[in-house]
């Protein structure tokens, strides 16, 4: 049987994503070979463009955003498979409209569809029951599949999201639906797996007895900028650590699963996400650090008297046969001093040194480094004797640089990953609607906690700073310092 044609369908195809990612996504697969053969894009929104309009913007916003990948030959080929259809979210009839363009576009015999939410979030429910409505995500064997992509936030606490999962639910089955983080696109983030799991030296060691702490940074320089109104609401925790930080700590953290199958992956990761001890209110004093940057209430969407965190450092525990009692630290925030992803392992001393050092000092344990972004790479340091002395010794680093080994331009961005995985139907970096709920079930309790009346205080910290002394204390207090890329910070 022939193929059937793919439409991949962005709705908010005039926002920000569309033009920063998702079309040049697309356009570096095709460049690439790698979208269907056959395949067209429409795109949905309310701005009043025709297809021309439409590709036009298009081919500026590559310009502007992603001209080191734009080919102007294939661009024309590109450009043709480019439809707009202006509609409004919250009218039933522009969908109809939608679902018969898409026909006309498609043989008699069907097509698969993606349905790319690139929306407010408040517009998600909607979106999908008018899909519904029009009986947009019904899939046969014979008429072709039917997906939705849904950009985050998905919820802003765990009954949002379990009352989204099910709106979504009433119209697709779990299996039709990718919830996207595009932390998991990102290919550093991916190699955590194969680094723990395709060699045979780290696993047996990536235990409590022999891994004292674990850091998890994601450091921003950038501040709120123009989405003060969004992040006022947000706030660090569910901006950040409910998806991109809690996502970095299962790879870490998880289980081999038995397979690479989507769902072998995510259900160790759900089940290392359940044995997350939540915080509660006496140790929110003890174990969490709110902040905020000292110019953050200037910025136009923030309230005057906003108590919203833009920083936060968490203290958590997995309680496992491998992991119990090893402290997971992470930490993320906007306006710090540079933009840094990166995972910390810090292993524990050797148990004996017969080495004559002197009184006071010690022989420095060794750390891996899992560098996601920038300068992608893996850093392990370990102890060496300095030469000609009888028994100094000094740390030294192995180092593995992306740039080295596969050339500057290795890295893809995320999306292009995510946007093919969903055409192709892998769902391995997707969310599932139990991890979802699972990884509120960890922010919920914090933000709780935070907003009580007995909350900790909120600090204050200078911009271009590493965040505020009170996040230091957090590890000071247990004899430790944040790291990153083997330097105090
Ligand atoms: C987004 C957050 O999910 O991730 C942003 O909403 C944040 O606030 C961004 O800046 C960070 O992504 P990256 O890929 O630049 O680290």
């Amino acid at each position: 049987m022939a193929k059937l044609k793919t439409s991949i369908v962005i709705f908010g195809a005039s926002g920000d994503l569309a033009q920063r990612k998702l079309i040049p996504a697309l356009f570096t697969q095709f460049c690439k070979r790698r979208l269907p053969k056959d395949f067209e894009i429409v795109g949905f929104a309310r701005t009043d463009w025709d297809h021309k309009a439409f590709r036009k913007t298009m081919h500026d916003a590559l310009k502007t955003y992603s001209a080191d990948v734009l080919t102007e030959k294939l661009w024309e080929k590109f450009e043709p498979h480019l439809h707009y259809i202006q509609g409004d979210l919250t009218v039933d009839k522009d969908f109809a409209t939608l679902n018969s363009f898409l026909g006309e576009l498609e043989t008699e015999k069907g097509g698969n569809r993606l349905y790319y939410l690139s929306i407010a979030p408040r517009f998600f429910e909607v979106t999908v029951e008018a899909l519904g409505k029009q009986d947009m995500a019904r899939a046969t064997p014979d008429s072709g599949w039917r997906r939705l992509v849904i950009e985050k936030p998905f919820g802003t606490d765990l009954a949002s999201a379990q009352s989204l999962n099910k709106a979504v639910h009433n119209v697709f089955e779990e299996h039709q639906i990718y919830r996207i983080d595009h932390y998991l696109g990102k290919e550093t983030a991916q190699n955590i797996l194969f680094f723990r799991f395709a060699n045979i030296m780290f696993e047996p060691v990536w235990n409590r007895n022999y891994i004292d702490h674990v850091q998890i940074s994601v450091t921003e320089s950038v501040d709120v900028g123009h989405r003060a109104g969004y992040y006022d609401d947000a706030g660090v925790l569910r901006d950040m650590f409910q998806n991109h930080l809690l996502q970095l700590l299962a790879l870490t953290a998880m289980e081999p699963p038995a397979s690479f199958e989507a769902d072998a992956i995510r259900n160790e990761k759900v089940k290392t996400f359940m044995a997350v001890r939540p915080v509660t209110e006496e140790t929110a004093f003890t174990d969490t650090v709110r902040a905020q940057y000292r110019t953050y209430r200037d910025a136009e969407g923030v309230a005057k008297e906003s108590q919203t965190a833009t920083y936060a450092a968490l203290k958590l525990y997995v309680d496992n046969w491998r992991w119990q009692d090893v402290p997971f630290y992470l930490r993320s925030g906007k306006a710090l001093k540079e933009k840094v992803s990166e995972i910390v392992i810090y292993f524990r001393s050797p148990p004996h040194i017969m080495f004559p050092i002197a009184e006071g000092e010690e022989i420095a344990p060794n750390v891996l480094h899992i560098r996601i972004q920038p300068d992608e790479g893996i850093h392990l340091r370990f102890e060496v004797k300095v030469p000609d002395t009888p028994a100094n010794t000094r740390s030294v680093d192995m180092e593995f640089h992306y740039d080295d080994d596969f050339g500057e331009d290795a890295l893809p961005d995320a999306y292009e990953r995510l946007i093919l995985d969903a055409i192709n139907g892998d769902a391995s970096l997707f969310t599932r609607s139990d991890g979802i709920e699972a990884s509120w079930r960890i922010i919920d309790p914090i933000i709780e906690a935070w907003s009580s009346k007995k909350a900790p205080p909120l600090h204050y910290y200078e911009e271009d700073s590493w965040g505020p002394y009170a996040a230091e204390e957090l590890l000071a207090d247990d004899g430790r310092v944040w790291l990153i890329d083997g330097d105090e910070a």
